[in-house]
């Protein structure tokens, strides 16, 4: 690769300093300039690779620059196909994307639509079920993330995220279904599932009994992985249908295969919920978010207008599409399960040695680390997470983080990682733990 093609760190650094809004952070003490992928791989400006395990943020499930999907885009564009046109015309391809996602569909789910992010999905998903139900009313999970845009932060359940003066109106929280740090100071052994419970006493305590919705992500992806226990949504599902309102399972990273078993985990956990939306890996980085939902809920839509410029879009329909078929072709389900348990059982082996490790946890090929400064009092480890993160990227392996507190790494790679790259990236941790030890 050419050294001398891109523009210096430096300048990009300086630049983003003065002119970009605040809110835009980097990864990395020495951030990265990445110019290049392919498959599992990413190279930066100075034609170092590394092994991209985080994925974009959490975004590519076929890998990077997939053969089939460049091929097809370039002989699309070649051909002076329609790159942009909206839902008002008639197009063939977001017809044939609907047609897929609807073969992955939990059953019941009948409807599609498509937004250009996991945050407008979750606003359409709110919209209409607060349409459907008449009620506002939506209860959301302590530390879960849904999105950027103001009615979607309503819903979110870390500060660092909220802004100051922003309305948070409408929206309550139940504590968070996490097995590691249990708000209720239960053990697995000891679990009566008061989490699920506390959606009750949430609904009962801090609405007037009746909701528009739940809205909750099946693992918690920027909450730090949380992996609540399966039963747990089978009981929350109950809880939510009783007192009126809508299920809203919010797939933006859980979706596309990541968690193995089915293309969404919602189906996989098999728990009734009334609308799935999703995003990222779904068009394995193109700009494209959908909501599925029950035709019940949809037709309560009708005299309304929903209309998004770019939702439908024939150019990013066509990666969705593609996206989906690729998944299933090359049995990229199976192999996010089978890599996934290989990758835990092998960080299970490195926690032996690595005392920093307090908890591993996720599914399929979306897994969790929490660092902790020790077992006993489980003390956040946050900079030695950030300490982690650069030394792995010193030894070509990225990695993301995430975490109320910055301390639990998280490991998203493309679910077409193989055996190999899973040895390696244990490799790496294993060199990065003692470190920074
Ligand atoms: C679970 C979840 N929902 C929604 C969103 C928002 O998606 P987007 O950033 O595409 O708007 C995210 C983004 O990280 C997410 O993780």
């Amino acid at each position: 690769m050419e050294k001398n093609k891109y523009p210096s760190n430096q300048s990009l650094i300086d630049f983003r300093k003065k002119h970009f809004m605040h809110t835009a952070a980097l990864y990395h003490k020495t951030p990265l300039q990445l110019v290049k992928a392919q498959g599992e791989y990413v190279w930066d400006s100075e034609g170092n690779r590394y092994l991209d395990a985080i994925g974009g943020i959490v975004c590519i499930s076929a890998g990077h620059n997939h053969p089939k999907i460049k091929k097809a885009l370039m002989q699309y564009l070649e051909s002076d196909m329609i790159q942009h046109t909206s839902t008002l015309y008639l197009t063939e391809v977001a017809v044939e994307a609907t047609k897929a996602l609807l073969e992955e569909a939990p059953a019941g789910l009948d409807r599609v639509s498509f937004t250009n992010s996991g945050s407008e999905a979750n606003e359409l998903a709110i919209m209409a079920a607060r349409n459907a139900t008449g009620e506002t009313m939506v209860v959301n999970l302590r530390h879960s993330y849904h999105g950027g845009t103001s009615g979607t932060l309503a819903s979110c359940g870390h500060s660092t995220w909220r802004f100051k003066a922003q309305p948070v109106t409408g929206t309550t929280s139940a504590l968070e279904p996490n097995c590691y740090r249990c708000p209720f100071g239960k053990k697995p052994e000891s679990c009566s599932l008061e989490c699920a419970k506390n959606v009750e006493t949430t609904i009962q305590t801090s609405t007037h009994g009746k909701i528009a919705a739940f809205i909750a992500e099946p693992v918690m992806g920027v909450g730090g992985f949380i992996t609540p226990p399966e039963q747990y949504f089978h009981e929350v599902v109950k809880i939510v249908h009783n007192y009126g309102g809508i299920y809203i399972s919010d797939e933006v990273q859980t979706g596309a295969g990541r968690c193995g078993g089915n293309f969404l985990l919602t189906k996989t956990l098999g728990f009734a919920a009334d609308m799935v939306t999703m995003a990222k890996g779904f068009g394995n980085g193109a700009a494209i978010g959908a909501v599925l939902m029950k035709s019940e809920v949809a037709e309560k839509m009708a005299g309304k207008s929903y209309f998004n410029t770019f939702g439908g879009d024939p150019y990013q329909t066509l990666q969705a599409k593609l996206t989906m078929d690729i998944i299933r072709e090359e049995n990229l389900v199976k192999n996010a399960k089978d890599m996934g348990a290989l990758l835990k059982d092998g960080i299970l082996e490195l926690a032996k040695k690595h005392m920093l490790i307090g908890d591993v946890r996720g599914r399929g090929l979306l897994m969790g680390i929490e660092l902790v400064k020790d077992r006993t009092s489980k003390v956040h480890a946050t900079a030695e997470a950030a300490a982690f993160m650069d030394a792995c990227k010193e030894h070509g392996l990225l990695l993301g983080k995430g975490g109320l507190m910055g301390n639990v790494i998280r490991l998203a790679p493309p679910l077409s990682i193989n055996r190999e790259q899973v040895g390696s990236m244990l490799k790496i941790m294993d060199q990065a733990f003692a470190e920074i030890a």
